[in-house]
């Protein structure tokens, strides 16, 4: 059995994400949708980057991760692969990819593996998804599974409020959490569910579980990057720990340049040939 911790590993896998959870050390995990960033998050031993359908809300605008298709994730999951030396790559599957046809859900995740050359999807759902997700699992790529608030369902649901706080709720996610792992998942995010149900079904279950707002007693944590990075000013759940705020300093930065420009004082004797 191999003693090699996941810092001095040299790429983070599935497997090692396992015997992190055995071990009970946590594992970190972020969104990234470009090079740049995805550059720095890998320099600073992110475990797992989630080129996230949130890229439909923070990259193209919308209001929904509804609208974000196939081609534009695969072309954001393309420039993260290119940035990465060590973390897991996960991509997800976006809205009318796989909902209802596992064919289609297999179709989705080998353009995702080939053209992007990522390491994982992600898929939202319970029970209604397993079929997808044992056929995904034939072609050999990895799934990870999304349970709890599942933005994809947003008009279903009609809130972002927190979900399986009634008994039933809570049984269905716990049952779905166990026919997921049994389906093949490697992982399953839990997105704002109660602390303490998210904590009976780290311990009813082997794969790890990284939550979003659900509590500290699950295996690993993921936040959006443009929301911990504050470049999102407009957003502000309970959950959310702000790390910088990017948004004003970014402003700040820019003011500066423009005032800079407008006044001559930019471009110096220096900045220039
Ligand atoms: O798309 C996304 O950013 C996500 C996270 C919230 C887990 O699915």
């Amino acid at each position: 059995m191999s003693t090699q911790t996941h810092k001095e590993a040299k790429k983070v896998t599935t497997h090692v994400l396992q015997e992190m959870k055995i071990r009970g050390e946590k594992i970190s995990m972020l969104t990234a949708y470009d090079y740049s960033m995805a550059k720095i998050f890998d320099a600073a031993k992110i475990d797992v980057l989630l080129v996230g359908d949130s890229a439909s809300n923070v990259m193209h605008g919308h209001q929904t991760t509804l609208p974000i298709t196939l081609d534009e994730m695969i072309s954001h999951a393309a420039s993260v692969i290119k940035a990465v030396d060590r973390a897991l790559v996960v991509v997800d599957l976006p809205f009318g990819s796989y909902q209802g046809n596992s064919k289609a859900a297999l179709n989705s995740s080998i353009r995702i593996m080939k053209e992007a050359e990522a390491h994982a999807v992600k898929l939202e759902g319970g029970e209604e998804v397993v079929e997808s997700v044992k056929r995904i699992l034939t072609a050999g790529i990895p799934v990870m599974g999304h349970l709890g608030l599942t933005p994809q369902s947003i008009y279903k649901f009609g809130t972002y409020e927190v979900r399986a706080k009634e008994n039933a709720e809570a049984a269905k996610l716990i049952n779905d959490a166990r026919l997921l792992e049994q389906a093949g998942c490697f992982a399953l995010v839990l997105e704002k569910i109660p602390a303490a149900l998210a904590k009976q079904v780290a311990e009813s279950v082997k794969i790890p579980i990284i939550g979003i707002g659900a509590g500290p007693h699950v295996d690993g944590q993921v936040l959006v990057s443009h929301d911990m990075l504050g470049i999102n000013k407009d957003f502000s759940p309970k959950f959310l720990r702000r790390y910088l705020n990017l948004y004003d300093e970014i402003q700040k930065a820019v003011e500066h340049y423009v005032a800079d420009v407008k006044s001559s004082d930019f471009p110096n004797e220096k900045e220039q040939y």
